[in-house]
């Protein structure tokens, strides 16, 4: 594999001085053809049926991947399960504590070559796989390693025992943090794990498979399965599943729950949102702008809690709205891997279509279209601008469903209330921000918000000791904190 970076032209920023380029170096391996992990190593699987990861950012391949059939998933199911009985459960909880302070530690060393694969496998800037996505995965593992010894004064006068198999189904846009926010809790509570990444984002959960043979983990502990759909839903419909956690979207979480009913299967579902930023009049505006831009533009959007919904006090709006343009017009967009990227690429083709069809449902409904960066995107690969969708309603397509994509629909409101009713006008309830510099404004709102995460004056903002998860059709379960534990084991008497 020639892991040469093609350096762009030099990003032009209209007005001001042109950056030259900043690629980030560092080499990754990308092996031709990956397989899965079953058992503790690293194994073909069917040939018959693999498929492209593709790099967004160009559109080329970057590897073969194996789909796992029904046979193999039982097969990562059954390791599991031996690993569970014969090893994992019976482990002296410290033991397994260090196992976790082992794979955090590693992944802290090879930081920077799995900073640099999550980019190019899933487009997003290396400034955000650098100082956010592999940050706080380590920071997750560091975390739940602490819990894995401590787990019976959590519950005081109860025993805390695990489930046992767990299926762990995760998506594309955050690939190695939502394998670490999914792994790290099941593992420090005594589960085994077969888990399944997204199809358009394998490679860092095999860098990551890497990682647990380096740390030695036990065989079986965590086997992973690449594949679609079909090999996902065979993880959840297969009897020997204990527990099924899912990150993804509403649609098919919706079906996983229809098909978990009726069994014993404990389940987590971490959907989608349409998290709204409620501006009021005296907040630090320089600061709520900032905000917006993180909360919906740095990741193309690719975020479940994304603020993808903007609710300015109607005094502030136009001034509002031309200063976040102002913001936008000064983001670069283009090259994952250079250092001084904010935008990166759209994941897929079909994500691409997606969000081009909702720009143009939203256009055709009313609403004034604005796209904005520093400079044009590269002709190759999947691009969408930051985007802002102006007088837009309640009512329109943009505004109700999830876009998942750079795309901002901006609302006004008079009162509170309105500020409020609006927001919670959706079947979502992910994450919000409030921005005031009043605290009792912030508090009222803020509990009037019918969401799982409100964040005030910030947003985005993530720390492994503070649980995440949604209401609604956002789903249920927490991650983070101790309370992502609870999903993983069952409280018993002594
Ligand atoms: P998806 O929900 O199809 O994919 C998520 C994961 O579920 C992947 O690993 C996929 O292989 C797996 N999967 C798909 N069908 C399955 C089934 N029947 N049984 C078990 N596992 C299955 O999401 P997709 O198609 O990639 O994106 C569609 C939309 O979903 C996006 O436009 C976005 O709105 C939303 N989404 C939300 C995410 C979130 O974090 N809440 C993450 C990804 C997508
Ligand atoms: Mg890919």
């Amino acid at each position: 594999m020639n892991n040469k970076v093609d350096v762009p032209p030099t990003l032009r920023i209209a007005g001001a001085l042109p950056l030259a380029p900043a690629p980030e170096t560092t080499p990754v391996r990308i092996h031709p053809r990956y397989g899965h992990l079953v058992g503790g190593r690293l194994v073909d699987g069917p040939t018959d049926a693999d498929f492209a990861t593709i790099e967004p950012a160009t559109g080329k391949v970057l590897a073969q991947v194996g789909t796992a059939d029904a046979a193999l998933v039982d097969a990562a199911v059954a390791s599991a399960r031996e690993a569970y009985t014969s090893v994992w459960s019976k482990m002296p909880p410290a033991e397994r504590g260090k196992y976790l302070y082992r794979i955090a530690r590693r992944i802290q060393e090879r930081s920077r070559e799995l900073a640099v694969l999550e980019s190019r496998d899933n487009g997003k800037p290396i400034r955000e796989t650098r100082d956010v996505d592999v940050p706080l995965a380590a920071a997750h593992f560091f975390y739940y390693a602490g819990w894995a010894d401590k787990l019976d004064y959590a519950a005081p006068g109860r025993v805390a025992r695990p489930l046992g198999v767990c299926g762990q189904i995760i998506p594309w846009n955050f690939p190695l943090l939502m394998a670490a926010w999914k792994l790290a809790p099941a593992l420090a509570a005594g589960n085994t794990v077969v888990l399944k990444p997204a199809e358009t984002t394998p490679l860092t959960a095999m860098l990551l498979a890497e990682i647990l043979l380096e740390a030695e983990l036990p065989p079986g502990v965590v086997n992973i399965v690449n594949g679609a759909g079909a090999t996902g839903a065979a993880l959840v419909k297969h009897p020997g599943v204990d527990k099924i956690a899912f990150t993804g979207s509403t649609e098919v979480g919706r079906i996983i729950r229809r098909q978990v009913a009726g069994t014993n299967k404990a389940l987590t579902l971490e959907l989608g949102g349409k998290g709204a930023q409620i501006v009021y009049a005296d907040a630090a505006l320089d600061q709520a702008i900032e905000g917006c831009i993180n909360g919906i533009f740095f990741n193309q959007g690719h975020v479940c809690c994304a603020g993808s919904r903007l609710l300015l006090e109607e005094s502030i709006a136009p001034d509002f709205v031309a200063r976040l343009k102002r913001r936008i017009e000064a983001l670069r967009i283009g090259d994952p891997l250079d250092k001084n990227t904010d935008v990166g690429a759209i994941n897929s083709a079909a994500q691409h279509a997606t969000v081009c069809r909702y720009i143009d449902v939203g256009v055709a409904e009313g609403a004034r279209m604005w796209q904005g960066a520093a400079n044009e995107p590269p002709a190759e690969g999947w691009w969408v601008k930051p985007t802002l969708l102006e007088g837009v309603d309640q009512t329109d397509t943009v505004v109700r469903e999830e876009i998942f994509g750079p795309v901002l629909s901006v609302l006004t409101f008079r009162t509170p209330e309105e500020a409020i009713r609006k927001a919670n006008d959706t079947e979502y309830g992910l994450a919000c921000g409030v921005w005031s510099e009043k605290t009792s404004k912030v508090f009222s709102t803020a509990h009037a918000l019918q969401s799982g995460v409100v964040w005030a004056n910030g947003y985005n903002l993530f720390d492994p000791a503070s649980p995440f998860g949604g209401v609604r059709h956002s789903g249920f379960g927490r991650e983070g904190g101790i309370h992502g534990i609870w999903p993983y084991v069952r409280l018993g008497e002594r």
